[in-house]
């Protein structure tokens, strides 16, 4: 592995689809070892724009757009952040053989749509999921249900993300109207909704699996110790590591991480999302990159998951390995407004242990992460309870 120096002609240069809070950690991750990052977004001062050496505000759901920056970048390394990406352009540049998609451009295609990554998981490689079918008409949908699928039930877009367009529906008369919100609110029609019967787990986990090189160059799965999370509206709000399960879940999970990430293949960090009851393992679905409930990995682990994400797009070898217990809570908006200012710092940071990471994007809404606090401690009940209660005493609060 050879790295340039940035800003020269013979810089190593990655290019950030999306540069969110994900993406601001992984730019500084990838500046610590020289890498030319360069953070592209829907608007301007996303928060991986604040560190990266230079952006760009695109449409990145244009095929063209994308295309047109990658000539004129030429980068390395191709990292897409979001899922909102026109997976055409990844395909055809990683066609032409002179550029790296990360992981590689089936597999942002596979995951962007629940579709494919569902029927990859389930029907070829016959990984344990909830039951499902997907729909093209209410009639359909409400067949399917009726079929086998049952209630409760999720209805999902098949093409969205954090919970957008997503409704659980526990009785008949409650389906239509988990139609329309999904067919109207899905990132993109694509005329298919998703439903899958309820799992009634005891707790969902997220298996962060990394799949590097050793240094004799041979390709390596490792697992970091699974992270629990608590979720809202289809969102995190806290999440944990280590997560307790029994010998017989975490073999069937890193059985299944393993699967799926072998099938997609190519060099970097995967988010596995499970859902667990007692020694059983269901697959969710899969991130091709850092998760957002790994952002307790900034205090657990030696190597966080940027640094592991950096390190084996990169080539180099990694530790997944966990330090200590810990956890994280977001901070939301709680209002709209833009500019916004951060008061209570200082009682936050009191919080023994207490870390606090501030995104800056320029404008807040009443369910935007806009932060989150870390802590570590003991057992996972005091990291949560350090974590929480440091990011509710963060107060946001309109420029006067
Ligand atoms: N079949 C299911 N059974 C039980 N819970 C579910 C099921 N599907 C979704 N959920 C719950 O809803 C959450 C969000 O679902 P999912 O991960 O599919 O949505 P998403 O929009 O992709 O969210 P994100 O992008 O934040 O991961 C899950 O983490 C889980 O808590
Ligand atoms: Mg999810």
């Amino acid at each position: 592995m050879k790295i340039g120096t940035a800003l020269t002609n013979s810089a190593t240069k990655a290019l950030l689809l999306g540069s969110g809070e994900l993406g601001k950690e992984l730019a500084i991750s990838l500046q610590r070892y020289g890498v030319e990052v360069i953070a592209v977004d829907r608007y301007p001062n996303a928060p991986a724009q604040h560190v990266a050496h230079r952006s760009h505000v695109i449409d990145m759901t244009d095929t063209e757009a994308v295309k047109k920056l990658i000539a004129l970048e030429q980068p390395d390394f191709i990292i897409p952040e979001i899922e909102a990406i026109a997976t055409q352009a990844l395909i055809e540049i990683e066609a032409e053989g002179s550029y790296t998609v990360v992981p590689n451009a089936r597999a942002i295609q596979l995951t962007m749509n629940r579709e494919g990554i569902r029927t990859l998981a389930a029907e070829q490689l016959k990984i344990p999921t909830s039951n499902y079918a997907f729909a093209q008409s209410f009639e359909e949908l409400q067949a399917a249900v009726e079929a086998g699928i049952g209630y409760p039930c999720f209805i999902k877009p098949t093409m969205s993300s954090s919970g957008k367009g997503q409704s659980m529906v526990k009785s008949a008369d409650q389906l239509k109207q988990a139609w329309d919100y999904a067919k109207s609110s899905g990132r993109v029609d694509t005329g298919k909704v998703i439903v899958e019967a309820k799992i009634e787990f005891d707790f969902e986990v997220t298996l962060l699996t990394v799949r590097a090189l050793t240094e004799n160059g041979e390709v390596e799965t490792s697992f970091c110790e699974p992270i629990g999370h608590v979720q809202e509206s289809g969102d995190y709000r806290e999440s944990w590591q280590p997560q307790a399960m029994s010998p017989t879940a975490i073999k069937s999970a890193q059985e299944i991480a393993f699967k799926i990430t072998n099938e997609i293949g190519g060099l970097g960090l995967f988010g596995v999302e499970l859902f667990i009851k007692g020694d059983n393992v269901w697959f969710s679905e899969v991130s091709p990159r850092p998760h957002d409930t790994g952002m307790v990995t900034m205090v657990t682990q030696q190597q966080n998951e940027f640094e592991l994400h950096a390190r084996a797009i990169l080539g180099l070898p990694v530790d997944a390995s966990l330090q200590r217990t810990g956890a994280s809570a977001v901070i939301l908006g709680g209002l709209d407004a833009q500019g916004v200012v951060y008061e209570g710092l200082d009682k936050a940071l009191a919080v023994p242990t207490s870390e606090i990471r501030l995104f800056a994007k320029p404008e807040a809404f009443i369910n935007r992460r806009m932060g989150v606090a870390l802590a570590t401690a003991e057992t996972v009940e005091e990291a949560r309870n350090r974590a929480v209660k440091a990011a509710n005493l963060v107060v946001i609060k309109p420029t006067s």
